[in-house]
């Protein structure tokens, strides 16, 4: 779909990959949306991002709530009009051994990941199919094809964001109304804390920067693409995985004592 003169709204806006969208997106002449929860931190980006001269609105909620979701794309409607482009992007990580995470934990992991990106597009998809228009976009990751020990929860909320990326898809096929699933690989922002940033340096994970994943998940949007996985040989590792699991699981079986130091800091 056409950036220019769309209407996006963007979930995790001020984050390090939502903040590097959305500004790639304000100079490419959008109009934009943002949401997070910290709305001062919000009306300070969405100032900064109105000086490029696109219209840009701060709607501050938490999609871990209930009700939320609803409530922000009904307030999106409203303030808007049209929404063009939904790009779910808000995400929270939990890392290290399962067996110490708490259940609370698991349960934000899943509303942030899971249940709020669904939960929002329920609320906007009438509107775009009324229009006959849309593009529904949700950052999922890597780690959303291939299971990755220490990353149980997370990688679970990005395989079920997958599988409902790809069941909408084909549900919504002839309605003007696009699904697009991009999964990157582990990207510089404040979502991997230092532990995590040193383990991925100690496993000699590949690293990218957010500006270049935004970059990606814009030229994917505009090309109507339909997954995207962002690196490699992340790509051909998520395709080996998915038709030979059993060849993958020593090496990742192996990282678990790599990882055991960083694992056990983060649940001490
Ligand atoms: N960074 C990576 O290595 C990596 C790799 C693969 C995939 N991804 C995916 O890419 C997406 C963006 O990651 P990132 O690196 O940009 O993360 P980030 O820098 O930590 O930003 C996360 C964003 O989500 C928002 N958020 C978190 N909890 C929220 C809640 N309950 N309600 C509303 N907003 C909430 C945060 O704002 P507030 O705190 O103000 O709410 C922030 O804007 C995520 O979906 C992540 O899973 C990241």
């Amino acid at each position: 779909m056409k950036i220019s003169g769309s209407t996006i709204l963007i979930t995790g806006a001020s984050g390090g990959i939502g903040g590097a969208i959305a500004r790639q997106l304000a100079q490419r002449g959008a109009t934009l949306i943002l949401v997070n929860r910290d709305s001062t931190r919000l009306e300070a980006f969405a100032a900064e991002l109105a000086t490029s001269g696109g219209k840009v609105t701060a709607l501050a909620g938490d999609l871990a709530l209930p009700g939320e979701p609803a409530r922000l794309a009904r307030d999106a409607i409203e303030q808007a009009g049209t929404i063009d482009i939904v790009i779910n992007c808000a995400g929270v990580q939990n890392f290290g051994f399962f067996a110490e995470e708490s259940a609370a934990d698991t349960a934000t992991l899943f509303n942030v990941n899971t249940i709020a990106p669904i939960a929002l597009v329920n609320a906007l998809l009438p509107h775009m199919l009324e229009r006959g228009k849309g593009q529904i976009v949700n950052l999922g990751s890597i780690f959303g094809s291939i299971g990755f020990p220490c990353f149980a929860s997370y990688s679970a909320s990005k395989f079920a964001l997958r599988g409902f990326s790809e069941a909408l898809r084909r549900e919504l096929a002839g309605t003007g109304v696009g699904v697009t699933y991009v999964a990157p690989r582990f990207t510089k922002t404040a979502f991997n804390r230092s532990v995590v940033t040193r383990m991925a340096d100690a496993l000699k994970m590949n690293q990218d920067e957010p500006e270049s994943v935004a970059a990606s998940v814009i030229a994917t949007i505009e090309r109507d693409g339909q997954e995207s996985y962002l690196g490699w040989p992340e790509k051909l590792f998520v395709r080996i995985n998915s038709i030979l699991p059993r060849l993958v699981d020593p090496s990742l079986v192996k990282q678990v004592d790599l990882m055991r130091p960083f694992a056990t800091e983060t649940t001490r």
